[in-house]
């Protein structure tokens, strides 16, 4: 099929992924591989800029990503899946493209705001650079859209500026990339605040079926409701969220929802439902996932092969970046510059 243009995103390998991910993220990945020439970047670099403390955790949170993105259907024969620090590249462009941003301008992304608070430490040039650096996975690769969450958006109104202050000082030279939100709303943690590996709220895909229907049976609902019979509500209830997502019987959802408002039904059926509908939904995932991660040596060659093609293209991109800033060794010639 003809593609409609270039996609680049990416994840952090910070673990193993959860049910955020998947209805959030990944399955809008999968689904846009058939229209979009893909580029998933594994962004080992980024890792650092806030656990730097911990180096000893990322190849094998490379291959827990990695297990997981190929499980749910990222496709190696028809994506790249690249791996950044092997890409000197990334780095490269990301020092040009700093030029072209002020510290103001950085100190005012919203996620660095939070991390700064939230960390409780000086905050180091590599945090402050996080977005320059991500702009430069972008921009590298020239890609049209960017699949991202709405937490995101920032850093992608960052690589727009980038690229067209880059574009108006040096020619024409990176898209202007779009941002691409995903149709499925954010998944709330199973204790009702935002899904994060680090509140222990998450289901991860590598969770078995157990561990799943366990933490499903003691997910928050509507706290106001002390008894089956009260009547419930559905608006802001974690375990309807969900049934959203993962129920394929519409009309049971429906039907749930009605019965719950009217005190019709208890937390109790509704939840071992759910864990019933998402066992199904994960089990074909997992039965992938356990397969892909007994063969590391596997997943190392598909992020090799990803990552060698995506080379040249990386080069390419960074050949004309510095031609047009003036540093190109191969354009010098002797009789061009002055004598000393
Ligand atoms: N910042 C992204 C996240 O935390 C990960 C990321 C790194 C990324 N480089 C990217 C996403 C480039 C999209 C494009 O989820």
């Amino acid at each position: 099929m003809e593609k409609i243009g270039r996609i680049l995103t990416g994840h952090r390998p910070t673990g193993p992924r959860h049910i955020g991910h998947l209805a959030g993220t990944l399955e809008n990945w999968v689904q846009l591989q058939d229209s979009y020439e893909c580029f998933f970047l594994i962004a080992d670099l980024h890792v650092l800029t806030t656990d730097y403390e911990h180096p000893g955790r990322i190849p094998g949170n490379i291959l827990e990503v990695l297990a997981d993105w190929l499980a749910v259907g990222i496709d190696p024969g028809r994506s790249r899946i690249v791996l950044q620090s092997a890409i000197p590249q990334h780095a490269e462009l990301a020092i040009a493209l700093g030029m072209l941003v002020t510290v103001a301008r950085l100190s005012r992304v919203p996620t660095y705001k939070e991390q700064v608070q939230a960390l409780h430490l000086k905050p180091s040039l590599g945090l402050l650079n996080y977005p320059v650096l991500q702009s430069a996975d972008i921009l590298l690769y020239r890609a049209d859209a960017v699949p991202v969450g709405e937490d995101q958006l920032p850093h992608l109104e960052l690589s727009r500026e980038i690229a067209r202050r880059f574009n108006q000082l040096y020619g024409e030279t990176f898209p202007e990339p779009q941002g691409l939100l995903s149709p499925t709303p954010r998944l709330p943690g199973t204790d009702n605040r935002s899904m994060h590996t680090s509140y222990g709220n998450t289901i991860a895909l590598r969770d078995s079926a157990e561990e799943t229907t366990r933490k499903i049976m003691g997910m928050y609902t509507d706290p106001t409701r002390l008894h089956a019979s009260d009547p419930g509500h559905v608006e802001g209830n974690p375990v309807f969220d969900y049934h959203n997502v993962f129920n394929p019987n519409k009309e049971e959802v429906a039907e749930f929802k009605e019965r719950y408002i009217k005190g019709k039904i208890g937390d109790v059926e509704l939840k071992r439902r759910l864990a019933q509908v998402l066992n199904e939904h994960l089990a074909p995932i997992r039965q992938r996932r356990e397969a892909l991660i007994a063969r590391p040596n596997q997943l190392i060659d598909i992020i090799q092969a990803g990552t060698q093609s995506a080379r040249p293209v990386a080069e390419a991109t960074m050949e004309i970046v510095k031609s047009k800033l003036g540093l190109n060794l191969a354009a010098m010639s002797y009789e061009g510059q002055p004598q000393p």
